[in-house]
């Protein structure tokens, strides 16, 4: 196996804030990495560190072969495509179609043909089940569609890399289901991906490394099992029993 990310004594502050302290982690190319931990633990702040949304302050990150502590030699734009990011909000484009919305990054940034921004848009929408709704409009969506798109959005990019940070927590729970189920299956296709998530039995099941962040720090890590059934701290003790 090889590693994708590589982090290894990662700090960030927000003024006398400390929100990362020496933070340490490893995702292997084809894995799934749930992240858990209380609000305000440091979560986002990780995954946003990982395509350069945010300037570390110390530590080493490779992420995709971009040494991210280097931000002078940082290839933001290469990164960004090779990692996407999907967030709780979707943020679609509302006065454009749901095909719209995925083929505009292919058509200025990637500079493909319209014919061959649509063929992806096609792909990538038959991914997440919504090919039908191409000429839709997102308002003309639910909750959990809109996010389905913004995943595809994501992929049309064609990411080594995705990064997921609670990308259920606006959504019912029927319509949460649906868009696991989409990652479930992005997942046995060998997407590498990292998750921030309160969905504790689909983080167990199929997470391959659970990881438990407290105050900044990886406080556990390890197969979701054992973390489950044995934490060895009582944060996670806590945790795990609070949340279950
Ligand atoms: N842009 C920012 N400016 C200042 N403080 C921030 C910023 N982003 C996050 N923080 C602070 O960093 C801490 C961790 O936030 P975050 O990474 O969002 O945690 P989590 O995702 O685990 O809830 C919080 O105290 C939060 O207020
Ligand atoms: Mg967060």
């Amino acid at each position: 196996m090889s590693a994708i990310v590589s982090i290894n004594n990662l700090h960030k502050s927000f003024g006398a804030n400390k929100v990362l302290n020496g933070v340490s982690l490893d995702v292997q190319k084809g894995q799934m990495v749930a992240i858990i931990g209380r609000s305000g633990s440091g979560k986002s702040t990780l995954l946003r560190c990982l395509n350069g949304l945010e300037r570390i302050d110390s530590g080493d990150i490779n992420v995709c072969g971009h040494d991210i502590h280097h931000p002078d030699k940082l290839n933001l734009r290469e990164l960004r495509k090779q990692v996407g990011i999907v967030f709780q909000s979707y943020n679609l484009f509302p006065h454009v179609t749901v095909e719209r919305n995925i083929t505009l990054a292919l058509t200025t940034i990637k500079k493909l043909s319209s014919a061959e921004a649509k063929k992806i848009a096609h792909n990538v929408l038959t991914l997440v089940g919504l090919e039908a709704k191409k000429d839709a409009y997102p308002e003309q969506l639910s909750g959990g569609q809109q996010q389905r798109v913004a995943i595809a959005r994501s992929l049309a990019m064609a990411p080594e890399l995705m990064l997921f940070d609670e990308v259920t927590s606006a959504l019912d729970p029927e319509l949460t289901g649906e868009v696991l189920k989409v990652m479930e299956d992005l997942s046995r296709q060998g997407m590498t991906m990292v998750l921030v998530t309160h969905e504790m039995a689909f983080a167990r099941k199929l997470a391959d490394i659970l990881v438990f962040m407290h105050q900044g720090k990886v406080w556990e890590v390890g197969p979701p099992d054992e973390l489950f059934t044995h934490p060895k701290t009582a944060e996670l003790a806590k945790f795990v029993s609070s949340d279950l």
